[in-house]
């Protein structure tokens, strides 16, 4: 693994990393302090600390695994308690640092974990997924899901470092690197036309050697606005594009639907929505729509917005009766809407450009 870059925000710095090998790269992370540590994982990614657990013990730091079930409806405040509860009872202390190695619900749930326990612990983070990669191991927001939505409870607590292990990508499911793409075209909208020419490029062969310098530089960009905007008052809102649609199609589907295809389909919406009532031109919807598509992720909400719309209700970044949608101006530039970054957009409006894509037959034609 080499070091890429710092995140730098006003209460943190911390370093990324990215290649293989985490089980060398965490030495360089370590502080003597840390005695102890708690390695969280699920039952898919806990192969990929197995190394590290060994490498750990063999310097003689007290390793405790904890490993839950794959999957979105595992991240939950009761997860979380047994987690600690099962920490409690092995004798982890304040001594110790919990390493998290996995994908987003990992990484999110044991990031959270760190952030209460014994009012706090260290964490480093070791993404195993393309999602995590490039979005989720970075910024500092932990949390988890409950009935009323999702991530309504948690914390911010930036890790003390990032490992973003690109070998683990070989073991990764193809419908997973998809997910892991529509994070990355959701970079590229936000703020890197280039990133999303080179995504548009790449489309046809996804090979893990073409892919390390997009999520070197996704990655980045991600850093970039965290920099910016640590606890999103302001730009940091842009990374929820796509999110607002998705998380109520992610909740009205019980989370079948997996989070990286939601936030796809939830920026193609968003992006009618964009052109609709800011300008965003047709074409670049089209083109967002096809790329995405090309990459394997669904484009055209699997449910009615009625359905949806019931579970957007609660979604933490609604005020009033209108939802708040980040949304582009053209590709690579957001609309900064007098610094709030989000535009309130009325439910008819809404419903409109929603059932437009649902029922948009170019979409079926070109894509199936
Ligand atoms: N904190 C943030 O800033 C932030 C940002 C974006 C998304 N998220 C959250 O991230 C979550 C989605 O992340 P995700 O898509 O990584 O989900 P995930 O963690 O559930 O991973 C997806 C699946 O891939 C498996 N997996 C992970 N790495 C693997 C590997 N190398 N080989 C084989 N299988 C592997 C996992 O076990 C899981 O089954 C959502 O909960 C979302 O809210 C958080």
């Amino acid at each position: 693994m080499k070091q890429i870059f710092d995140v730098q925000t006003p209460t943190s710095s911390y370093p990324v990393f990215s290649g293989s090998h985490p089980e060398v790269a965490i030495w360089e992370v370590w502080r003597e302090r840390w005695k102890q540590a708690a390695l969280i994982t699920d039952r898919n990614t806990a192969r990929f600390a197995k190394r590290i657990a060994r490498s750990l013990r063999s310097e003689g730091i007290q390793v405790f695994e904890e490993t839950f079930t794959p999957g979105e409806a595992s991240k939950t405040r009761e997860t979380k308690a047994d987690i600690e509860d099962r920490l409690l009872e092995a004798g982890f202390g304040r001594s110790g640092c919990i390493v998290a190695v996995g994908g987003g619900v990992t990484l999110d749930l044991a990031g959270f974990v760190a952030a209460t326990y014994m009012r706090g612990v260290p964490h480093v983070n070791v993404a195993t997924s393309l999602l995590a990669q490039v979005d989720a191991a970075i910024g500092g927001k932990t949390g988890v899901n409950t009935p009323h939505g999702k991530n309504l409870v948690g914390a911010f607590h930036h890790p003390r470092a990032v490992l973003l292990d690109t070998e683990a990508l070989r073991r990764l499911p193809n419908t997973e690197l998809a997910c892991g793409m529509a994070e990355l075209v959701k970079h590229a909208v936000i703020a890197d036309a280039g990133l999303l020419d080179d995504i548009e490029s790449a489309s046809g062969r996804l090979d893990i050697d073409a892919l390390a310098p997009l999520i070197t530089r996704g990655a980045h960009i991600k850093a970039r606005i965290v920099a910016q905007d640590e606890n999103e008052r302001g730009v940091r809102r842009v990374l929820n594009l796509g999110h607002t649609i998705g998380h109520g199609i992610e909740r009205a589907t019980g989370y079948r639907v997996p989070h990286g295809e939601a936030v796809a389909t939830g920026m193609v919406v968003e992006a009618q929505i964009a052109h609709r009532i800011a300008g965003f031109s047709a074409e670049q919807v089209q083109r967002i729509a096809e790329i995405l598509s090309r990459l394997g992720l669904p484009v055209q909400p699997p449910v009615s917005f009625e359905s949806v719309a019931a579970h957007m209700r609660y979604d933490k970044k609604t005020k009033g009766s209108a939802w708040r949608f980040a949304l582009p101006e053209r590709i690579g530039k957001m609309e900064s809407a007098g610094g709030e970054w989000v535009v309130e957009v009325g439910a008819d409006r809404v419903a409109a450009a929603f059932e437009q894509v649902r029922a948009d037959p170019s979409l079926k034609k070109s894509f199936g």
